[in-house]
């Protein structure tokens, strides 16, 4: 899809779409052809259109100096049009576009969403995701593809192509992040990650560093080892490097995401329908890509360090084994309770990593529990924390982008609750398993940060749906994403 910024409206074959608030008057729309509020003004009397926030009305119009099809799409009361509505907005746009099978549309952009262009034309772009890009000519249906908008508008040039660009990279790595999470583990695997990284670095002029199974044996990285053990694929810890600040030696924020390629369960194996999905459980370690493919093109202003901890947790008769006491990188002893709780094992390694590079915060990022899902569905990644503050800016960050959070506790008994027997520490409260899952999974990781500011994000129950929102499609969603680049823009 082309976007331009035209001030002219097209004719012919092509669609003319004008959102309009509720309570707008006809007269408001003196930008426009006088027919479009004429029609307006007809429809608004006979109470068939009104503005309000997701109505949709779609019709010809026969006039030779106006496009053929005109579009009015509601956006309800102005004072509630923020970040989610206008990204909900942009999407239901694309969606009806492409429904229609329109090649071309001119977008009428009023001067009151002045703020949220970016929140609009993203919804735009990241709504026309198809999820079918592994299927060949033997099935193939033909995607309809629009393939010119025009942006009319009265606002000022600059702030609308700004918005553009930016909606135009996000949701590139939107895009990008999801196809990663949505690929099976026979293609994104591992070594496949690392190489995802490698491009990146090297289109970006980052610093990058891949430890494979020989690194990671003489650094006596013994969590993700003993995860990856029954793979015959190696494991990677990719690290990447973004110096955006003014002060190039300013302390980083290391974010820190979950790559399992995929999560079989190991010997404590899966039943089947949990089981399906787990190509999806390397969505943190995807996030963390998607962030350091935009982090210099959006001139953040941070210095960021990414750390990725790639394994795959598989089973055989090389698998680590419940009761196995494993020594972790940072020389803790853990107790194997549940070859299931692979990713806090995992994540422990790159957590002692990442403080090599003297973070001023950790972020670690992860679909690591069924539990979070249990308590918050579809709609709030799990947010756990030693520091409130951190916390209460992602979860601020994650509202201005209607990639929401909501913070769930880490009692002093929850993290009591990780202590073994027989080692210094376990992974899995075998007594009470069920009970505060998210927050005792946090808490595991919580031994290897030590005294770093540091906050939690668990996406198990939100980077993936069966129940997209407006603007999301099935599969992988990139929650986290949105997030976290809102988080590190401020
Ligand atoms: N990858 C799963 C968590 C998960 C579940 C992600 C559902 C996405 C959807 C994780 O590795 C896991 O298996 N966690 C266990 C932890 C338990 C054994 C303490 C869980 O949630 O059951
Ligand atoms: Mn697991
Ligand atoms: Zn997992």
């Amino acid at each position: 899809m082309i976007i331009n910024l035209e001030n002219k409206i097209a004719t012919g074959n092509c669609v003319l779409v004008v959102p309009i608030f509720e309570g707008e008057s006809p007269k408001n729309l003196k930008e426009l052809p006088s027919k479009v509020s004429e029609f307006f003004a007809k429809v608004k009397e006979n109470k068939e259109f009104l503005g309000k926030k997701g109505e949709k009305l779609y019709t010809y119009i026969e006039d030779k100096n106006l496009p053929e099809k005109l579009f009015l799409i509601g956006l309800g009361k102005k004072e509630n049009f923020k970040y989610r509505v206008a990204k909900e907005t942009g999407a239901m746009i694309g969606k009806q576009l492409k429904a229609a099978k329109a090649k071309e549309a001119t977008i009428f952009l009023p001067n009151e969403v002045k703020q949220f262009i970016t929140e609009i034309l993203e919804g735009l772009l990241i709504s026309q995701y198809e999820i079918d890009k592994l299927k060949t000519k033997f099935s193939k249906k033909e995607n309809h593809k629009i393939d010119k908008v025009k942006l009319f508008t009265k606002l000022d040039k600059d702030i609308v192509e700004e918005g553009l660009d930016k909606a135009k990279t996000m949701a590139g790595a939107s895009d990008y992040i999801r196809d990663l999470v949505n690929y099976p583990s026979n293609i994104v695997d591992a070594p496949y990650l690392a190489n995802e990284a490698k491009k990146i670095a090297k289109e970006n002029g980052y610093k990058i560093e891949v430890l494979g199974k020989k690194e990671l044996e003489k650094i006596k990285a013994g969590g993700i080892l003993a995860v990856n053990q029954a793979s015959r694929k190696e494991p990677k810890l990719v690290v990447l490097e973004y110096k955006g600040a003014k002060n190039k030696d300013e302390k980083p924020i290391a974010i820190v995401g979950k790559g399992i390629v995929f999560d079989t369960g190991g010997l404590r194996v899966k039943p089947g329908a949990h089981m399906d999905e787990m190509h999806q459980d390397m969505a943190g370690a995807a996030v963390v890509l998607g962030l350091f493919k935009v982090l210099k093109k959006m001139n953040i202003r941070k210095n960021v360090v990414g750390v990725m901890a790639l394994a795959e947790n598989s089973l055989g008769s090389d698998a680590y084994k419940p009761s196995d006491i494993i020594t972790m990188l940072s020389g803790l002893t853990v107790e194997i309770n549940n070859t299931d709780a692979e990713g806090r094992v995992v994540l422990g390694d790159a957590v002692t990593y990442s403080i090599k590079y003297k973070p001023k915060s950790i972020v670690t990022i992860a679909t690591l529990t069924g539990a979070v899902y249990v308590a918050l569905g579809h709609k709030y990644s799990g947010l756990i924390a030693n520091n409130s503050k951190i916390r209460r800016e992602l979860l601020q960050a994650g509202r201005e982008s209607d990639d929401l959070g909501w913070p769930l506790p880490l009692h002093p008994e929850y993290k009591k609750a990780m202590d073994s027997k027989y080692a210094d520490v376990r992974n899995n409260d075998k007594e009470t398993a069920s009970a505060a899952g998210s927050s005792k999974g946090a808490a595991f990781i919580e031994r290897f940060v030590g005294k770093n500011d540091w906050c939690h994000i668990d996406i198990a129950g939100t980077a993936f749906t069966d129940r997209p929102k407006p603007y999301e499609t099935f599969g992988a969603t990139s929650s986290g994403f949105y997030m976290l680049l809102r988080f590190l823009e401020k």
